[in-house]
């Protein structure tokens, strides 16, 4: 057993209710790593799993999805990955938020040199989540426009510059003048500010009426209807979050009234579910990393001991682009 430093949440609730403290880290069991982190990123998940959206384990329980490190130590059974390595990961249980974790070796993904660690820690849960939702839940190709909601955000940058490569005009939607002239500059060909513009109106406008093949929503609450009357005849909704609320439910026949359209609500465990999979997707989002076409800028370091401030940034919309905690 190791102590190292921690955040926990004790009771859901607010940003306050984050403990920094010193928990205890076990030695790695059959098929597992420990791993020391260097850099943690921060996600709108976390705010999620703080507040009981998402539910936690156990309480109190350490949160965070995705840091990088150096294996420490591995278990039984362990041969691909050795003391050293460097390596980054998404979780699929939450624990991120400390100076070591100690997870199954099947979540790992391997840092090829040219990845540092901070931009790893920022850019393998965001980076794969826009991977399977342009390539998966629904396959971009060129000449198509699509609407990206909240475009200047960690998951929205990283789609708006890799549609761009693709040859694929992004609208997007943002709440300043100052996230749309950065949204702009990372791919989006028509930043609209949805605080301000009636969206749908705009991209009727922009698609000479026709509407869009697919929506990226991880709004949710505030955009799902928007982002429905978007969509043209048949068209996709591809929701996957909710950091602007609960989608309510709604009456199906409406997709019919709208043009038969078409709705999914994605979750990157679903896409990453088997290591041969996630380590496809990882090795296509490390060829976009390595040509610049996908570089998060990094709108923040903030200490772990921290977070609590971190999460009231991001939950007040005062961050852009990716932020990473360092432990
Ligand atoms: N399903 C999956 O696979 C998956 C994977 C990763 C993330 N997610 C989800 O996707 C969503 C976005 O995650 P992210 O980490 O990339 O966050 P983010 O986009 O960096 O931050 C959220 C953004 O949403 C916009 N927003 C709109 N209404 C808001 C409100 N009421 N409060 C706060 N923000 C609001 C803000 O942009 P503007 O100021 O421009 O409006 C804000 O910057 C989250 O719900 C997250 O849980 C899902």
């Amino acid at each position: 057993m190791t102590n190292v430093y921690a955040v926990r949440v004790h009771q859901l609730g607010g940003p306050e209710r984050l403990r920094y403290e010193q928990v205890e880290v076990g030695e790695p069991r059959r098929g597992e790593a420990r791993i020391r982190h260097t850099a943690i990123g921060l996600n709108f998940t976390d705010i999620h799993f703080r507040t009981g959206r998402y539910p936690l384990p156990s309480l109190p329980h350490v949160i965070g999805m995705e840091a990088a490190g150096v294996i420490e130590s591995v278990g039984d059974g362990v041969t691909a990955f050795q003391p050293g390595d460097r390596v980054a990961y998404a979780a699929a249980t939450p624990g991120a938020y400390a100076q070591a974790t100690v997870m199954p070796v099947t979540r790992l993904i391997k840092l090829p040199d040219f990845i540092d660690d901070e931009a790893a820690a920022s850019t393998i849960l965001k980076g794969l989540t826009a991977q399977y939702l342009i390539r998966s839940a629904y396959t971009i190709r060129r000449g198509e426009t699509i609407l990206v909601q909240a475009a200047a955000g960690g998951v929205g940058l990283i789609i708006c510059q890799w549609a761009r490569h693709l040859g694929v005009r992004v609208i997007g939607t943002v709440s300043t003048p100052e996230k749309a002239a950065l949204a702009s500059a990372n791919g989006c060909d028509e930043p609209i500010l949805y605080t301000r513009e009636d969206v749908a109106e705009r991209v009727r406008g922009l698609t000479a009426g026709a509407g869009l093949p697919v929506v990226y929503d991880g709004v949710g609450g505030s955009t799902y209807e928007t982002s429905l009357q978007c969509l043209k005849r048949r068209g996709l909704a591809v929701f996957y979050g909710s950091a602007g609320g609960v989608i309510p439910p709604f009456d199906l026949w409406r997709l019919n009234r709208m043009g038969s359209l078409y709705v999914t609500y994605a979750g990157l465990a679903d896409y990453l579910h088997e290591p041969a999979e996630m380590n496809e997707r990882a090795a296509d989002l490390f060829l976009m990393m390595r040509s610049g076409i996908v570089k998060v800028p990094i709108h923040k370091r903030y200490r772990l001991a921290d977070a609590a401030q971190a999460h009231a940034d991001l939950e007040g919309r005062r961050t852009t682009g990716a932020s990473v905690l360092i432990p």
